[in-house]
């Protein structure tokens, strides 16, 4: 098979189908309105989205409550919510019935911003902190989710994504860092009951054998104590924590899971490889292949960081550009049962149309991601985001924004 029909094979997921390979990121654009309802701005992003026929749309982290933000604009999901969320993907599914779109349902815990949510913590991260979370607050938290997965479920979503990855209150407690002897922390039987629990409170209360569950993973965090290290105060990669954690997911219901490294407010480099260091992605390949193994053949593994290949002159030494491409390495992966399919986080920004185009054979008109962060930048900022190269408008956000605040002085989130 070409590397064409490979990536626009469909794919069995839980009962449902992807039409293709392609699976959007969640990609967070603080554009939703005080409420933490989609705004025309979110509406457009994904209505392109939708057009772009990718077979697996992940709807942006929305926050499960009001006091778990991490950014100001953020997507909530509460009751209060649920109307506008209805209306939201009934447009969606206007526009193109086939895709799938799962919400990423998030709670900051330690990330969340001080001034306008709570940060709590299961055990202070230094230069972190917040309130020392009881348990009590975490079943309380736990039910929180369950009315959003149930929210989500009840506004036409395909499914869920628990997102226990990338520094938010998921890794938190999972980590050996929450090295504190408690329900949730201590041992792994502990820091994995809350993932565990949620995923069979959720399957209970949802009911619904098509409802999509999974969830993205940081299979290792590249700092002392994060998930996927061997000890609370080491940084040396240990797979047995991760695959444990997968494997009972699975037997919880779990049909899909996105692969991914670090927290973006500590180890952004190892999340999305940057123009200097495309050849971090190359890592990746290896935790997509560790899931794929552990898992049953019939569950999804989507990998990220395909973004960095673009047309693939990107700065990748020794192997052949031509050969290296985006759509290329995706397709060799997938045949070779690394992944099952490709994630496109920034690529989704610089062109979300990018499966259509592939598939009407336009392959030459395909954006192709620069790899520039400037929408990383816009994030940091907490403004409006969208691709700054091929979108004026985002454009025009940058520009403002520099004139407004200055020069970007940090790299992390
Ligand atoms: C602006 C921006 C927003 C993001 N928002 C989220 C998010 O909401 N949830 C998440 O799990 N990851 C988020 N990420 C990380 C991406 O989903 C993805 O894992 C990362 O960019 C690597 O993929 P890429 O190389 O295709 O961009 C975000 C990244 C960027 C740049
Ligand atoms: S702003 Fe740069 S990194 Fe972000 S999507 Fe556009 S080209 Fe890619």
């Amino acid at each position: 098979m070409g590397y064409k029909e490979t990536l626009l094979s469909p794919i069995k997921v839980g009962t449902r189908e992807s039409k293709n390979r392609f699976f959007i990121q969640a990609m967070e654009c603080c554009d939703a309105d005080k409420e933490g309802n989609p705004s025309e701005l979110t509406l457009e992003r994904y209505t392109n989205l939708f057009r772009g026929k990718a077979g697996i749309i992940t709807l942006e982290a929305i926050s499960i409550t009001h006091e778990s933000r991490s950014r100001d604009n953020q997507l909530m999901i509460m009751p209060e919510n649920a109307e506008a969320l209805k209306r939201f993907i009934k447009k969606l599914k206007e526009v193109n019935p086939d895709a799938l779109i799962v919400f990423q349902l998030t709670h900051s815990g330690e990330l969340s911003n001080p001034n306008f949510s709570r940060r709590v913590t299961v055990n202070p991260l230094y230069g972190y902190g917040g309130d020392l979370l009881t348990e009590e607050e975490v079943d309380k938290i736990m039910d929180e989710y369950t009315l959003s997965a149930q929210i989500a479920h009840e506004v036409g979503a395909d499914g869920v994504d628990l997102k226990l990855c990338h520094g938010y209150l998921g890794s938190q407690i999972i980590r050996p860092y929450n090295s504190r002897d408690w329900k949730y922390g201590g041992s792994w039987e502990n820091r994995s009951r809350f993932a565990f629990d949620l995923y069979e409170r959720i399957s209970r209360a949802v009911n619904d054998k098509n409802f999509l569950i999974g969830s993205k993973l940081s299979m290792w965090e590249g700092f002392p104590g994060g998930f996927g290290t061997d000890a609370e105060d080491s940084a040396l990669i240990d797979l047995k924590e991760p695959l444990s954690l997968v494997k009972g997911l699975e037997e919880r219901g779990a049909q899909y899971f996105v692969e991914t490294l670090g927290s973006p407010s500590i180890t952004v480099s190892l999340v999305q490889a940057e123009r200097q260091h495309p050849y971090i992605a190359y890592l990746h390949q290896t935790f997509q292949k560790a899931l794929k193994d552990a898992v049953k053949p019939e569950t999804v593994i989507v990998g990220s960081n395909y973004s960095v290949y673009g047309r693939g002159n990107r700065g990748l030494q020794a192997c052949d550009p031509a050969e290296n491409t985006m759509l290329k390495v995706g397709a060799r992966n997938i045949e070779r049962g690394i992944t099952d399919m490709i994630a496109l986080g920034r690529q989704s920004f610089a062109d979300p149309l990018l499966p259509l185009k592939l598939e009407e054979g336009k392959e030459q008109d395909i954006h192709f991601c620069t790899i520039c962060d400037n929408c990383l930048e816009l994030l940091i900022r907490q403004k409006p985001i969208g691709c700054c190269t091929f979108n004026k408008y985002y454009t025009d956000t940058l520009v403002n924004t520099r004139k407004e605040m200055g020069k970007l002085n940090q790299n992390h989130t």
